[in-house]
């Protein structure tokens, strides 16, 4: 009997002590928020050093050749028509023309370099012998052959019949060169219509003058 108290004492159970609230996670807090540490701004990039630019294309062309270039096919006309059929007409005027004939075809030899006379008389009185152009040429192309004996011309004198005639080695061009160079420079003729005519130059200059 007695003791009654048993039990009941009190329990010994321990409260144990709640556990230390554990402790924070040593480090977690103490890290940085920002532990890692922002990339450092990347250097800028150097520009781009590649190999040089190419120096600025030479010109295809200089510029002196140009003109030379843009002159060329004036040139090509010219110079075909220096040897084309038509040639030396269509070179220059017939008063210059007529000079080279003169000499190559063998009226200097006759005549006299500078028409002064020789074999043939004198070319100073021409324009007097021949007034009219057409005649002049004529005589060029017959030669005196056929008014051998005869008077000739507008001053009446008389052929020897020692000038040859030149309608088969010469064109009526050629002739009609060889007669202005004759009028104009030996006779002082002022230069007549047939021997600007002849000249293309002289032809685009009236092709292309107004009114007329
Ligand atoms: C072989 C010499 C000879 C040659 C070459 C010759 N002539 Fe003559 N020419 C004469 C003779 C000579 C006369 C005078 C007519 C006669 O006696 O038959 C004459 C007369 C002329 C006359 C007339 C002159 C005048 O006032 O009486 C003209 C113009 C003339 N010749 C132009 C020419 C031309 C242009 C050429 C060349 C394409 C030429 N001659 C070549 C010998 C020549």
């Amino acid at each position: 009997m007695g003791g009654g108290g048993e039990g009941g004492g009190a329990s010994s159970s321990a409260v144990e002590p709640a556990a230390a609230a554990s402790p924070a996670p040593s480090g977690a807090a103490d890290k940085p928020a920002t532990s890692a540490p922002a990339p450092a701004k990347a250097p800028a990039a150097p520009a781009y050093i590649g190999p040089p630019p190419p120096p600025p294309r030479k010109e295809r062309v200089p510029v002196w050749a140009m003109p030379v270039l843009a002159a060329l096919p004036l040139w090509a006309i010219l110079y075909g028509g220096a040897f084309g059929e038509r040639s030396d007409e269509k070179a220059s005027d017939p008063v210059s023309i007529g000079a080279g004939i003169y000499r190559s075809s063998g009226c200097s030899g006759c005549h006299g370099p500078s028409g002064g006379g020789g074999v043939g008389p004198a070319m100073a009185d021409t324009v007097k012998t021949f007034p009219v152009f057409a005649d002049h040429v004529a005589w060029i192309e017959a030669g005196s052959k056929p008014v051998q004996g005869q008077p000739y011309g507008a001053t009446g004198k008389v052929a020897t019949g020692g000038m040859p005639g030149f309608s088969d080695s010469l064109s009526k061009d050629e002739i009609v060169a060889v007669v202005c160079y004759e009028r104009v420079t030996f006779g002082k003729e002022k230069p007549p219509p047939e021997c600007s005519a002849a000249s293309p130059d002289a032809e685009a200059a009236e092709a292309s003058a107004p009114g007329e």
